[in-house]
């Protein structure tokens, strides 16, 4: 039978046999999946992991510094901070359509890991949070040439970089990540985090994903999420978002037109994200947040709450 017990101390023996003496590189991304693994690579060899968590610009409001936070005083793990958000806007600038921004995102993520690690090249491996469904939805329910979504942390590592990946959570699902990080002893508040996508608020703002945009978006975040938690609704839900519609409509605030961004509301129930149900929360509650926000973010005038289920609709809208 499977336990968070025995599942570490066979991956522990693994990835030291198969280490051996070698460097591990860890991309951290700031949620529960790749904290597992970092914590779990650690506790097998030491420092002989590097962590690397790269502020891509599309993290939540003040996401960077509190994980990293997390990341050194509470788990002690050795991970160097990189700022290259403003590499990834460039980036991104003009660029509209979801995979290509995926694709654009994956990229760049590489290219800054890579000059992160240039000097210090006798890295061997590379380790991932990649979970099973992430495998499964990145080749698709119907087969290799209908990807619904290219996962950006799955896969395609340039070959000049000749890591090897060390996936050690590749077989499981994330309520047993969950179980595995609290065996691990990751704080509670941050094991019942909500899953984030790789490329961040970058899917999040529908369109081309300026800063101006994804700091509307990281406000409008911080209260559902926010009000969420206070109104002790947060653990009831598999994961809850915003999303900036690149659609203005006109309001009225006090005696003046306004003409403004929407924002979307998502929040659902699922086992293992690969289904799911829009989460029939209390109309009071959305009323509440839909007030705060249109009151306190300029620039947003209107909320909706998207009430579709997976399938046919994704949890994401990129
Ligand atoms: P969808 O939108 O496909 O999402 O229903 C299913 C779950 O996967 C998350 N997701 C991602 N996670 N990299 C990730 O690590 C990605 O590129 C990515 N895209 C979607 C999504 O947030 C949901 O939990």
């Amino acid at each position: 039978d499977w336990t968070p017990e025995s599942f570490i101390d066979e991956q522990i023996a693994s990835i030291r046999e198969k280490v051996g003496n070698d460097k591990v590189l860890c991309g951290l991304s700031g949620g529960v999946d790749s904290t597992v693994v970092a914590t779990l690579i650690h506790k097998a060899i030491g420092d002989q992991l590097q962590c690397v968590f790269v502020d891509n610009g599309l993290l939540r409001k003040n996401e960077f510094q509190s994980v990293m936070e997390l990341y050194t005083r509470d788990l002690n793990l050795p991970v160097r901070g990189v700022d290259a958000s403003s590499e990834f806007l460039s980036e991104l600038k003009g660029i509209s359509d979801p995979e290509e921004k995926r694709k654009v995102i994956g990229r760049v993520f590489i290219e800054i890991f890579d000059k992160e690690i240039g000097s210090d090249a006798d890295f061997k491996y590379l380790a991932q949070g990649t979970l099973y469904p992430d495998v499964i939805e990145s080749v698709s329910f119907k087969g290799p040439s209908a990807t619904i979504k290219s996962h950006h942390n799955v896969g395609g590592l340039p070959e000049k970089m000749k890591l090897e990946l060390i996936e050690p959570v590749r077989e499981l699902f994330k309520d047993e990540v969950r179980e595995v990080g609290r065996t691990l002893g990751i704080p509670e508040h941050f094991i019942g985090r909500h899953p984030f996508p790789g490329p961040g608020m970058g899917i999040r703002v529908l369109g081309e994903p300026t800063k101006e945009r994804l700091d509307l978006l990281r406000e409008a975040d911080f209260i559902f999420i926010e009000e969420l938690k206070k109104q002790g609704l947060y653990n009831e839900v598999w994961q809850a978002l915003a999303v900036l519609l690149p659609v203005q409509s006109v309001g009225v605030m006090g005696d003046e037109r306004t003409y403004e961004f929407t924002v979307a509301l998502r929040a659902v129930t699922s086992v293992d994200g690969m289904t799911a149900d829009w989460a029939h929360l209390p109309y009071e509650f959305l009323a509440h947040v839909s007030n705060r926000m249109i009151n306190e973010i300029k620039g947003i005038n209107r909320v909706v709450y998207d009430i579709s289920s997976k399938p046919p609709a994704t949890i994401e809208w990129e």
